[in-house]
């Protein structure tokens, strides 16, 4: 025992909609192979939008849904790699900017795709260690501002976008059961930082990437149902990261996962990283698909590369 259930979930995308035959005007791509190879027909980027308005936004909605006041918040971390400034972190920019408590740990996290879920188990963590109840957490990126638009394999894949949730942590909920990892690689997936005089845009070998996806997807759930006891069937609903709908639809077919119980929004804004898992989980709370008592297993992977799996429950 001992564990947190998310109350409340937001999100925030950019107004703008790039379609796939606006990239096919800037690189050599069509809307066919990007539909066929990805499943994504748009994606958001930012024009006037900040990422700090983003992730505000996210979470505004995030604790209004939940019923929470800014003023009960115990911790504030933001996954990301795309904050508008390293310092201060795009959390204590939050911090300011809702109105948070002086006296709580926020900050920023970098595990790329799987950021959210890191967040999810770092949140556990201090809340179990905290006198405060509730916790926030977010996954934004701005991830137009560090694609290379001369390279088609990585340009046409990524949306910008923020997703928020607010946690209750009580000693009477179990843990989450978060499985995490690493399988340590610095070539497939990189961002180079500020002093390597790298290119400041993303490199990908995708179908490395995608190799790898396709072992960590179903490793994650196995190992989540193996810890928590659970099988599919006790499942209500799988969130999966959004990176590319054939991951998703061979872990679907793996595990014969009935169609009401997953759920897909690469079509609308690409793989928004860290941001994915997030959006899909407050698009869920609002259409009523999950609801207090629901139990969802998250599953994903990202740079690093990193993987990670979780059960969490609705409050
Ligand atoms: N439009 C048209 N053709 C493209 C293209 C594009 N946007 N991008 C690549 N191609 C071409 C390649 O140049 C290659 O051409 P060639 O055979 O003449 O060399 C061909 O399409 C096949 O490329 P390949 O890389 O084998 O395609 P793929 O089926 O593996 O799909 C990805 C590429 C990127 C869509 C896929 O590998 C993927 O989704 N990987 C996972 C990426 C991911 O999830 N990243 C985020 C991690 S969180």
């Amino acid at each position: 025992m001992n564990g947190i259930r998310i109350r409340g979930t937001g999100r925030c995308v950019p107004e703008r909609t790039v379609t796939n035959s606006d990239l096919a005007k800037i690189v050599d791509t069509s809307d066919e192979w990007i539909t066929t190879r990805t499943g994504i027909e748009r994606r958001h980027h930012c024009t006037g939008e900040t990422h700090g308005a983003l992730c505000a936004a996210a979470a505004r909605r995030a604790l209004e849904r939940a019923g929470v006041g800014p003023e009960e918040i115990g911790g504030c971390i933001v996954a990301t790699v795309t904050g508008e400034t390293l310092v201060p972190s795009a959390a204590c920019a939050l911090q300011k900017e809702l109105g948070l408590p002086e006296d709580i740990p926020c900050f920023d996290l970098n595990a790329a795709c799987t950021g959210f879920l890191m967040g999810l188990h770092t949140m556990e963590c201090l809340l179990t260690a905290s006198r405060r109840r509730y916790g926030l957490v977010v996954g934004a990126e701005v991830l137009s501002r560090i694609l290379d638009w001369t390279d088609r394999s990585t340009c046409i894949l990524f949306g910008d976008g923020a997703g928020a949730a607010v946690v209750e942590w009580n000693e009477e909920f179990d843990s989450i059961s978060a499985e995490l990892g690493v399988r340590g690689d610095d070539q497939v997936l990189r961002l180079p930082g500020v002093e390597t005089g790298g290119h400041s845009y993303l490199t990908m070998d995708g179908k490395k990437v995608f190799k790898f996806a396709v072992e960590a997807v179903p490793e994650c759930i196995d190992r989540v149902l193996r810890r928590t006891g659970k099988a599919v069937e006790d499942v209500d609903f799988f969130v999966f990261h959004q990176a590319n709908a054939r991951i998703i639809d061979l872990a679907v077919r793996k595990y014969r996962i009935p169609p009401e119980k997953y759920y897909k929004n690469i079509q609308e804004y690409g793989n928004t990283s860290a941001a994915s898992i997030p959006i899909v989980l407050s698009e869920l709370q609002e259409q009523g698909r999950v609801r207090s008592g629901s139990r969802v297993l998250l599953a994903g992977f990202g740079g690093g590369l990193t993987w990670g799996g979780a059960l969490v429950e609705f409050a």
